[in-house]
């Protein structure tokens, strides 16, 4: 197979892709169209499938410390292209963009499978993900995995931090870093929650998974961004 940066520019449509997504970003939100609400996505319990290949590779680094530095050195030459948008070691350049750094490496491997299958959309990152072999969805999730988390934000309030204990730590965790599938939301970018919540609540269609829709449901729409700065201001 070809080295990722032969394989990224084969994909002759990217840097298109790329320069439109770019531009799409700098529009501020409100600019943006009312997202559809979309009755065709039945609300899904499960969590995105995994790929045996990546997690058999990622469980084999796992057991072997020095083949998990070869592996997670190999995924910082593999991320050359994402840190465009999701910056170096995985702090993001860009409000939208999520900070991927300290990331659970399921997690990673979980969402770069459902961009895949078209379960998570995003036209950008669903295209860019068929450029990556199984052994790069390993290496750069544990490259990412292993990267140093910044916290985004000053320290939110202690309302933003009883609503977490309540609502969402049963499965984020009490440290909000998350387990497994369940993604780290410590240190996020504040808009990139704020988005992902509106997207869960209003059901848009982008992300489907029925629990995280329940959960925001309760949290309700006026408490986002209470719930936004806390998780952005802790580390
Ligand atoms: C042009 C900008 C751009 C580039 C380049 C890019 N991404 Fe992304 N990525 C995004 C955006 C925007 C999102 C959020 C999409 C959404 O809102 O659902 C995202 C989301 C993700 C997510 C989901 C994270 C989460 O917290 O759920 C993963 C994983 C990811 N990208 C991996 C990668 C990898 C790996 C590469 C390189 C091979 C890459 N991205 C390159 C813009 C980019
Ligand atoms: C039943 C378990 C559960 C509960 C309760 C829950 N979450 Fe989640 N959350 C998840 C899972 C699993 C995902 C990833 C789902 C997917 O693949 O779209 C997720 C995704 C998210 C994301 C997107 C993260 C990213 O990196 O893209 C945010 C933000 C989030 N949750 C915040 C919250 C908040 C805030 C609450 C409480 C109001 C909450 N969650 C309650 C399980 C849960």
């Amino acid at each position: 197979m070809l080295p990722i940066a032969a394989r990224i520019r084969a994909a002759a449509a990217l840097p298109l892709a790329a320069a439109l997504l770019l531009a799409a970003l700098a529009v501020p939100a409100q600019a943006a169209a009312p997202a559809p609400q979309n009755p065709a996505a039945a609300p899904s319990t499960a969590l995105p499938a995994l790929s045996d290949k990546a997690s058999a590779i990622l469980a084999r680094a796992a057991g072997d410390p020095a083949q998990a530095r070869v592996l997670a050195e190999e995924g910082g030459k593999a991320a050359f292209f994402c840190a465009n948008c999701h910056g170096d070691g995985g702090i993001s350049r860009y409000p939208e963009v999520p900070n991927l750094a300290a990331q659970n490496p399921a997690y990673l491997l979980g969402q770069i499978e459902a961009f895949l299958s078209g379960r998570r959309k995003d036209e950008f990152m669903q295209g860019l993900m068929k450029v990556l072999s199984e052994r790069d969805k390993a290496a750069i999730a544990s490259y990412y995995a292993a990267a140093r988390p910044l916290p985004s934000g000053p320290p939110g309030t202690a309302r933003g931090a009883e609503l977490f204990a309540q609502l969402c730590a049963t499965c984020h965790q009490p440290d909000a870093r998350g387990a497994e599938t369940f993604p780290r939301l410590a240190g996020q970018q504040p808009e990139y929650i704020r988005r992902s919540l509106r997207r869960y609540l209003t059901q848009s269609g982008e992300r489907i998974y029925a629990p995280m829709t329940a959960a925001v449901t309760r949290l309700g729409a006026q408490n986002i961004d209470t719930m936004a700065d806390y998780l952005a201001g802790l580390k």
